[in-house]
């Protein structure tokens, strides 16, 4: 069973992703990690990240040791991934990664931006996670300050909507709810009660 997960920076697609896999016993990808990662190396060398083909080199040769990099988690990295998320190239070359991973027996877990539209567009289960973009940058900036960087909630908040809007205009995959996903609104749901949502839409697809 393919599980694809979409939904924008914040929304507990992550946490409700990693759930549903420990549940299921299915691996879980966290795609956003592969677009830090590429980000992180465009940083990293100084590359500018508008720059479609140097991108796509790096997403080529996906530095897979960055994917659990604790640096991959700072905003500057979420902006830098989003920019170079925009390039068709870069998504190309990061498709095949994600499609073995789906193609996992028994199952998968994957969440990103455009897992049920494009990369899983089979999948069994879709669910499409939202939240107000006030409570996901108060999320957000928790996360970051947990992880000790200084950061305001006023520039989280700022940051979230550029990006927001960077990932649903974009020409390639951007960010929108499959026609068949099921829309999980967590502004006033924790983990335990959006899991619960999921999970209920689950049995009820599978019988
Ligand atoms: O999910 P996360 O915030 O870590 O993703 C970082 C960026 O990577 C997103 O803002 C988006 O531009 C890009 N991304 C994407 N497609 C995915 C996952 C992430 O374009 N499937």
């Amino acid at each position: 069973m393919i599980i694809a997960i979409d939904g924008p920076a914040a929304s507990g697609k992550g946490s409700i992703a990693r759930r549903l896999g420990a549940h299921f016993g299915y691996p879980h990808l966290d795609t956003g990690a592969l677009y830090r990662a590429v980000g992180l190396a465009m940083l990293q060398e100084n590359q500018n990240l508008d720059d479609s083909d140097a991108a796509a080199k790096v997403a080529e040769n996906l530095p897979l040791e960055l994917l659990d990099a604790a640096e991959i988690r700072t905003a500057e990295v979420g902006e830098a991934a989003s920019k170079v998320a925009v390039h068709a190239a870069v998504r190309k070359a990061l498709r095949g990664f994600q499609e073995r991973f789906a193609g996992q027996s028994p199952g998968a877990v994957l969440d990103g931006r455009d897992i049920g539209t494009v990369i899983c567009p089979h999948a069994d289960v879709k669910l499409f996670i939202t939240a107000t973009v006030e409570i996901r940058a108060t999320r957000r900036h928790k996360e970051l300050l947990a992880r000790g960087e200084r950061i305001i909630y006023a520039r989280v908040l700022a940051d979230l909507k550029v990006r927001d809007q960077r990932d649903a205009t974009r020409k390639e995959g951007p960010l929108r709810p499959a026609d068949d996903a099921f829309q999980i609104d967590t502004s006033n749901l924790d983990i335990e009660a959006a899991v619960a949502a999921a999970l209920t839409f689950i049995t009820s697809q599978r019988t």
